[in-house]
């Protein structure tokens, strides 16, 4: 699997405050990723790739320069809103902008919390291009009103600018990178577990060291083979080296729950984050049940809803999945693109404000629209291949978002 897409933006950007230089393996070859690796090197920092290797010169946490224009998050919303909260503690002013997609997506829940710290950040009406001015921040104790990693992680990272302590308040799991690869990078963190959620306490003091690391392979582009082999009789595939963070690997379980024959195998840690193999192989066990995800866990998989959705048509009861209105601010609008594209391959399914319910259904080949969102143009090629007929899949290139191999992996596999 290719590096995880969550842990490369954070390597990167967490070596470039770093003091010294860092090594990052088996870096995301996702566009995504390079943008944050573009914006860094617009703002000053010595950044060369060869391949899947990143060398990162840190300049520790003021050695930013100021860049000479807009800095480019293309379709990236981690890139967007933790730059959000690192730029808001630099003494110079600085634009993040973004393609048409980004520049729609909500951008005040970072503004909110930043401007509480003392930024002043101006915006289209809550969008980018965010305009932040340079300011002294201020500590802030804050209550994530969304559960959202990339909030957590902006409010954290200016923490790490700001006079005191900051502290965020996570009332809802969500993947937990920030805070392991911040330790990793020598950052001390205070983390307790109150009524109220859990409680990540970051000091203005300290000062990041560098630490080479080798990024796990990303689970989420993951499941979109997992759920190709277990719904083609006979498949058996064996991912290596992926990551397992128990904030991410929802999926896994949900799968294995609905039937899926998964194995976990040769669990280890590596670089502060869980790693093993994951083996899988074909037929559902069917259990007839009806089949639902909603609540707490839908953070911790709310990237794999789409390929889940698909999953879900080859389930005898179908598939419901509710309290995932974050789908709608993705890179598109992922319920209705869902809906859309199931539909449109003949499945039945039902939409809701906050999910869908998709029902046991023979996929036929359809021209199918990725909506210039990634994770549709692959969720929909697996719909594909349990499709009877042809589909083509339009604007199918972004999945270069995440995963620019995808299309040559996902043929290197089939039979
Ligand atoms: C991410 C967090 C999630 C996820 C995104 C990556 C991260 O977004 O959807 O693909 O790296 O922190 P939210 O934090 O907005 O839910």
């Amino acid at each position: 699997m290719p590096g995880d897409k969550s842990m490369s933006h954070r390597a990167a950007m967490f070596a470039a405050i770093a003091e010294g230089t860092t090594k990052i393996g088996n870096f995301a070859a996702s566009a995504d990723c390079a943008s944050t690796l573009g914006c860094l090197s617009a703002l000053g920092i010595g950044v060369e790739r060869e391949g899947s290797n990143v060398t990162v010169k840190g300049a520790g946490k003021n050695g930013f320069t100021k860049p000479k224009s807009d800095l480019d998050c293309g379709n990236s919303g981690t890139t967007m809103r933790l730059m959000a909260g690192i730029l808001s503690g630099q003494r110079f002013e600085s634009v993040l902008t973004g393609d048409e997609s980004l520049q729609k997506r909500p951008m005040k829940r970072v503004i909110d919390p930043l401007t509480q710290m003392g930024a002043t950040i101006a915006s289209e009406n809550g969008c980018a291009p965010l305009r932040i001015k340079a300011s002294g921040l201020a500590g802030l104790e804050y209550r994530l009103p969304v559960a959202s990693a990339q909030i957590k992680s902006c409010v954290l990272l200016a923490g790490l600018f700001a006079d005191g302590e900051t502290t965020v308040i996570e009332p809802t799991p969500t993947r937990d990178h920030t805070e392991r690869m911040l330790r990793w990078f020598g950052c001390e963190l205070i983390e307790e577990t109150a009524d109220s959620g859990k409680r990540i306490t970051i000091s203005g003091d300290h000062v990041l060291k560098a630490n080479d690391f080798v990024v796990p392979g990303d689970v989420s582009s993951s499941a979109f083979f997992l759920v190709a082999a277990a719904c083609l009789p006979g498949s058996s595939l064996v991912l290596e080296n992926v990551g397992l963070n128990p904030s991410r690997i929802a999926v896994i379980d949900a799968l294995k729950r609905f039937g899926a024959n998964i194995d976990i195998q040769n669990e280890r840690i590596a670089c502060n984050e869980p790693v093993g193999d994951i083996a899988v192989s074909g037929l559902i066990a069917q259990s007839g049940e009806s089949h639902v995800l909603k609540g707490e866990i839908i953070a911790n998989l709310i990237d794999e809803i789409p390929i889940l959705a698909v999953f879900g048509t080859q389930l005898d009861g179908g598939l419901e999945i509710r309290d995932a209105r974050e789908l709608r601010v993705k890179e598109s609008d992922r319920i209705t693109s869902v809906v859309t594209n199931l539909r449109a391959m003949g499945a039945e399914v039902s939409e809701f404000e906050d999910g869908l319910k998709v029902e046991r259904s023979n996929l036929t080949a359809a021209a199918i629209d990725s909506f210039g969102d990634h994770r549709i143009a692959m969720a929909f090629a697996v719909a594909g291949l349990l499709a009877t007929g042809e589909t083509e899949i339009i604007g199918a290139d972004c999945a270069a978002v995440s995963y620019p191999s995808f299309f040559e992996d996902l043929a290197s596999v089939r039979r």
